[in-house]
Order: C-alpha cells, then structure tokens, then sequence
C-alpha cells in the first residue's frame, strides 16, 4: 500500500522529513504548504507535489493519508483539529503547542478522532534509547542530567524568544522529553536563565539555562543548555541516566554504560536510521500502541518547559501538577501568536 503524505510547513524541517519519505519505497509527498507559495512550490518541485499556501484547501484537495505539520507551535493546534476531523494521520514537529491550554486542547483533538499521531520527540524511538533502557532493566533512574551546548538559531524567528520561546522551550524539550521517557512525570521545577554572553540585539534571547526538577517517583534531574558556543564540540548534547552502580550516557550518536570494573560499552545509532521510518512502519500497522511520543506525552513535556521559562522569569519554584491545573496567562514564558508566520512579536 502507497502511503501519500502531505507536508505543511515547507522550511527546514518540512524539507528534511520530505526526503526522509522519498527515500522509503511506497511512501509519496503529494503536497506541499506553506504560507509563502514560493517555498511550498519549491519544496513540491522536487517531488513532483502539488503545492499551496492555504493547508486547508490542500488537504482537501490530496486528502493524504498522513499530513506532517513542520510549522511553528503556536500553528499545530489548529491544523492538528482540521487534519484529525477528516481522519488524517499527524506527524507534528515539537514542540507540539505554545502554551499549556493549546497542548492539552491538540492531545484532546488527536485523542477525540482516533488519528495515529506522533510528535516529532526522535529520541525516544531511536535504538540508541532502547540500548540505554535494556542497560537499565528494572534499576530505578536516580539522577538525570541533561544538557545542549549550541550556537544562535540559524533559523531568525526561533532565535527570537517572544517568537521561539527560548531554548528550554524550543529545543532543550528533547532533553526533558527523553528524561519523563526515562524517569516518569516532573512534579517541580526551578529554573534560572541568563543572557550574559550575547548583547541582545544580536540575539533577543536568554543564552544560558540551568534547571533543577524533581521528579514524582522522587528521582532529581538538572538541565543545562546555552546558546552562546558554537557547532562542533564532540557529545554537545546528550542526557546521562544515574542508577546503582550504573551510568548510562545517551545522545543521538550513541548509548555508552558504564559499569564498575568494566569497559564502557558503546552502542552506536545504526546509519541512516530517522524518526520517519519508525512513523511509516507504525502507519502500515496501524499500531497505536507503538506510538512512543503521543499527543499526551508531548504536551506534558512541553508543560515542563513553560514551566522553567515561568520559574526563571518569577524566581519560584513551580508545582507542575498546580501549573498544568491553573496554567498562569504569563507572556513572557510562551512564543506570541502568529509572530513566527509574520506577525508583530512586540508586545
Ligand atoms: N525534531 C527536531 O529535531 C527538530 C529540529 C529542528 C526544528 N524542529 C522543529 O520544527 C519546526 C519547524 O522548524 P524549521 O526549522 O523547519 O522552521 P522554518 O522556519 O525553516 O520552517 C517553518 C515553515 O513553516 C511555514 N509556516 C508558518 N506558518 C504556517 C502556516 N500556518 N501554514 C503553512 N506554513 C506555515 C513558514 O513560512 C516556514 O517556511 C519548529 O517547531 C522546530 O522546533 C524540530
């Protein structure tokens, strides 16, 4: 069976997991949107799509069997209820919603129509995750460390914090994603964000976190994140595990354990291995029980993120079950609406 897809959102992403599908065999792009025709009709070129700047009237018109939304936060709710209305299939890229309201309106939208959906959290499929979660069996996790060393966003609205959101927000919710994965819900965070680094012309934006959780079975964990280095140092992204006697060492490059009185033991991602892959398989099965990064999931990941962007701009510390219940309308923790598609993010 030929799975079609339509892409929405034809930037960075949207290109990526484009020739990721055109790689498997019986898997077609058939549409390509984008609210500037000219990069919908680019990106649809290459793969002989239809185009469109409306995703409506695209959708619509190919009615795809799976519409991957590759656009801005604040955009996916909207579009995640008028794809699951008409029983389209979702891939969403994270951070699934812009605040806590919109993340659990779009998991009730998925969970309301019955879609298969996965948001786009690859490391919780990748081998290199089922490597550390077989090195740790039953241990309890006791610590979990996170951290992203990285330079400016290349790309200009997710270098903007009113717009992107920050760094814990927009890509360090992979860290925090890949820790619940491992070690359950967060029940506190406390967070405290600087922009020492860069002057804030250059780039509008916290530069460097550091967060302190806990979690509900008790485990701690801590993340630290900065914007202001550059690419290329070797493991500058990673989680590490702590259990008894055990230390596990994960990033997209690979799994290393290490154990008393043993050398380490590296496991190394398998070439060419993406998310799509695992998405299109679960697709032709129509598994939902193999969906690792569900709607639900994803949006108690993104809590926690709004949650540290609200303790670094209160100095709290935040209750995240009284956070998620009494979400607090704060501005300054979420991106603004439709500024990332050309809106004013002056506030
Ligand atoms: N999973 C990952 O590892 C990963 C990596 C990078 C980025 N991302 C995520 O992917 C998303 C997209 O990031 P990007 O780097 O591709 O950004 P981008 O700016 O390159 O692409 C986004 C595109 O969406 C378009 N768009 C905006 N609103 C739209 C709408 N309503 N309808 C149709 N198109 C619309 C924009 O014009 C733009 O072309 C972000 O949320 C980002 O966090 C995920």
């Amino acid at each position: 069976m030929t799975i079609s897809a339509v892409i929405i959102g034809s930037g960075r992403m949207g290109r990526a997991h484009a020739n990721n599908l055109s790689e498997m065999p019986d898997v077609r792009v058939v549409g390509c949107a984008d609210v500037r025709q000219d990069a919908a009709d680019a990106l649809a070129h290459e793969f002989g799509a239809a185009s469109a700047c409306d995703y409506r009237e695209l959708l619509e018109r190919t009615k795809p069997d799976v519409a991957y939304l590759c656009t801005p936060a604040d955009e996916h709710a909207e579009q995640i209820t008028f794809a699951a209305e008409r029983g389209i299939n979702l891939f969403v890229e994270k951070p699934l919603a812009p605040s806590v309201r919109a993340a659990q309106a779009a998991a009730d939208a998925v969970e309301r129509y019955g879609v298969l959906c996965t948001v786009g959290y690859q490391w919780r499929y990748s081998p290199v995750t089922d490597t550390a979660r077989a090195a740790l069996g039953e241990s309890p996790p006791t610590m979990l460390a996170g951290w992203w060393y990285w330079t400016i966003p290349p790309i200009p609205w997710i270098r903007d914090r009113r717009i992107g959101g920050g760094q814990v927000f927009e890509q360090a919710t992979h860290l925090i994603d890949l820790m619940r994965y491992f070690a359950g819900d967060v029940k506190e965070v406390y967070a405290t964000y600087a922009d020492n680094a860069i002057p804030h012309e250059e780039l509008p934006n916290w530069d460097a976190s550091a967060v302190s959780l806990r979690f509900a079975n008790g485990a701690v964990g801590s993340l630290h994140t900065t914007y202001a280095l550059f690419p290329g140092i070797p493991g500058s992204n990673g989680v590490d595990v702590a259990a008894r006697n055990l230390l596990v060492r994960i990033n997209l490059g690979g799994t290393t354990v290490f154990r008393p009185g043993a050398d380490p033991s590296q496991t190394p991602a398998p070439a060419g291995w993406n998310i799509d892959q695992e998405f299109v398989s679960i697709l032709r099965r129509n598994d939902p029980g193999a969906i690792r990064a569900t709607a639900r999931e994803a949006a108690k990941s993104i809590c926690v993120s709004l949650a540290a962007n609200y303790s670094a701009v209160t100095g709290t510390v935040v209750s995240l079950e009284e956070f998620m219940a009494d979400p607090p309308d704060d501005p300054r923790i979420m991106p603004v609406p439709g500024a990332a598609a050309g809106g004013d993010p002056t506030r």
